[in-house]
């Protein structure tokens, strides 16, 4: 169980090896949505805020979260769609 910011609420979700935190939200019956494309376009709707004393547990930043999130990322934030757990 993970401990994960969502829009100001925090939720604990069971996470696996691979899965995307987005699915791990969903899973739990967080209601992340978004229309976005997940490469060129984004509303940010499934930005999160993950503990950084557990930043080890999920992938590196992809290129399109690093240009669309820059400084947040410093912060824990990230994008639900774009991370996975190692
Ligand atoms: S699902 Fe839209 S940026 Fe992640």
């Amino acid at each position: 169980m993970r401990r994960i910011k969502y829009r100001d609420e925090e939720y604990l979700v069971h996470t696996r090896s691979g899965m995307r935190l987005i699915d791990a939200l969903v899973e739990q019956g967080v209601p992340v949505t978004c229309d976005c494309d997940g490469r060129a376009h984004t509303t940010e709707q499934c930005l999160v805020q993950w503990p950084k004393d557990t930043a080890f547990l999920l992938t590196e930043p992809t290129e399109f979260e690093r240009r669309q999130l820059g400084d947040r990322l410093e912060k824990g934030h990230r994008l639900a769609c774009q991370a996975l757990f190692k």
